[in-house]
């Protein structure tokens, strides 16, 4: 078993990753998603090597009973986050294993695994309207899904997979309290 590492300052080298990292701090009020989530278990248990995992094809109920069986992994989490993991891996796993470098022990796995809810939030929500849109609405799944088909969004150069990471980390983690979200990150108020 090979324990993963996330080497936090020494190997920031990418601009990218050093964003990501700052962004992190910035944006902890906000509920952590998929990738952070699966980083966070595979370091903290005993589970099976991180390719055999981004690999593998399961089910969220898969999924669950998956990290149950290796000595409670989940143990740490809170529902919410179970619910977020879970679905963050059945819908972006598995990676094709053609497209994992050969040399996996030189992977930075915060920027290889596939955008999570709280990336494809971040990245994409602020460029019209406050983040707060986001962060406040209350909706269910097919809710979140009717909005992003409608005009406004439909135009958003996300794939099906990037559309349905974000849906089920909004529908699972919103809305947030009010009093969590920071003042600089309240936009004007949609108008109609
Ligand atoms: C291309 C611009 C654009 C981007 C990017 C964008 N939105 Fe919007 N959004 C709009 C527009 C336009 C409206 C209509 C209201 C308004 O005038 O602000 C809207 C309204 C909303 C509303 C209120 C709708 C309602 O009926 O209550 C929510 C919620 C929302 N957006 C969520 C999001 C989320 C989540 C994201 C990130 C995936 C996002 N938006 C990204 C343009 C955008």
């Amino acid at each position: 078993m090979k324990k993963l590492k996330i080497l936090v300052p020494l190997a920031i080298v990418v601009a990218f990753f050093v964003s990501l990292a700052m962004a992190q701090e910035q944006f902890e009020f906000m509920p952590k998603g998929g990738s952070m989530l699966l980083l966070e278990v595979l370091d903290s248990s005993s589970t099976d090597d991180i390719v055999s995992v981004v690999t593998a094809k399961r089910t969220q109920e898969e999924w669950e009973a998956y990290f149950t069986d290796q000595e409670s992994a989940l143990k740490d989490l809170t529902e919410k986050e179970v619910k977020t993991l879970v679905a963050y891996l059945a819908i972006n796993m598995p990676i094709p294993e053609e497209e994992i470098p050969k040399e996996t022990e030189k992977i930075d796995w915060v920027t290889f695994l596939p955008s999570d809810g709280w990336l494809l939030t971040l990245e994409t929500c602020m460029n019209c309207h406050g983040l707060d849109a986001a962060l406040i609405e209350e909706r269910e799944l097919v809710g979140w899904g009717t909005l992003f088909g409608g005009h406004d969004h439909v135009i958003l150069p996300l794939t099906k997979q990037q559309w349905a990471t974000l849906e089920y980390y909004l529908a699972i983690n919103m809305p947030i309290p009010e009093e969590d979200i920071p003042e600089e990150m309240w936009g004007a108020p949609p108008s109609y």
